[in-house]
């Protein structure tokens, strides 16, 4: 049976970019943070987001979820624009989308279980099915271990992980990474990466990636994620030639976009600034 949704799904380009920002703008009381912000981020592109603290970056990701409006200009999510969008419309854009907040921001009461799980016991999913889907979860990010544990009995690396994994449940195919390697030591924030990079090129996952890191750009543009001969999870590393990373980059400052390109054209950039953030 088809419904109204079913019509205007069919109808859209096949193509249409999982994240877009058209002309953006938005301040707080009088002060400007996004001055006319536009970039698309393709499906399955990860998008990095650099640019220093206060200019914006989380606020990007939070219209992207809905949680903000922009003053004017447009948000689009898998071509449909939200920016005026019903709350109560909002709640089935945002199932697909899950959305790793900067602080982590587990329920410290709740289990690691009863965490990953509890936007499927929300849905009243039945308690079998979210076990499945939780140990699954869990699995992925190599954590079934912990899954009876409490927040507090983690470590940081662990904590980030579980957050994750809530972020992945109901498999969506947009992800939104607030500094996810943020505090954590150079091996943790490397297994970090290696997640995003298995969603981006096994999942097909489309995502903005937000970071203050150089360390962890440079790894999830130069390297990608295959399966190899014995099913087993490689990680190769481009050899400079082609451009295999579906990973891109923008650069914000002052609430504009002052670079969008790839790794290589970040590397190479003779911008003052771009040069100082980058050593
Ligand atoms: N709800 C709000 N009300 C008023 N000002 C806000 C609000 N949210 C963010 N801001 C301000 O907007 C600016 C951008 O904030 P945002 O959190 O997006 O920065 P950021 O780039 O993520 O910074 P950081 O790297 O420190 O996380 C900051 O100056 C912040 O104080
Ligand atoms: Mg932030």
């Amino acid at each position: 049976m088809s419904n109204p949704s079913d019509i205007t799904h069919a109808e859209r380009p096949r193509k249409a970019p999982a994240i877009e920002f058209r002309d953006v703008h938005l301040a707080f009381d009088d002060r400007v943070i996004l001055d006319g912000i536009s970039f698309a981020v393709q499906p399955g592109e990860t998008k990095i987001v650099l640019g220093g603290s206060g200019t914006g970056k989380s606020t990007i990701l939070k219209l992207a979820l809905g949680l903000l409006r922009p003053d004017s200009g447009q948000v689009l999510i898998d071509g449909i624009d939200i920016s005026l969008m019903k709350e109560r419309e909002m709640l089935a854009i945002r199932r697909k989308i899950g959305m790793i907040f900067q602080d982590g921001a587990l329920f410290d009461s709740l289990s690691v279980f009863e965490n990953v799980g509890f936007r499927l016991s929300e849905n009243n999913t039945p308690l079998a099915e979210i076990d499945d889907a939780v140990r699954r979860t869990l699995r992925f990010v190599d954590l079934e271990d912990a899954i009876d544990k409490m927040p507090n009995e983690l470590s940081g690396g662990m904590r980030r992980r579980v957050g994750i994994a809530r972020a992945l449940i109901g498999s969506p195919k947009i992800i939104l990474y607030d500094e996810p390697t943020a505090g954590l030591d150079p091996p943790t924030a490397r297994t970090i990466c290696e997640l995003a990079m298995k969603l981006r090129d096994l999942e097909g996952v489309s995502s903005i990636f937000v970071t203050h890191r150089i360390d962890d750009a440079r790894q999830m543009a130069s390297e990608f994620v295959t399966i190899g001969e014995h099913g087993e999870i490689e990680i190769i590393h481009e050899n400079g030639d082609f451009c295999l990373v579906n990973t891109r980059f923008i650069m914000l400052r002052r609430g504009k976009i002052i670079f969008s390109g790839t790794d290589e054209e970040l590397w190479a950039s003779s911008d003052p600034y771009i040069k100082t953030f980058l050593s």
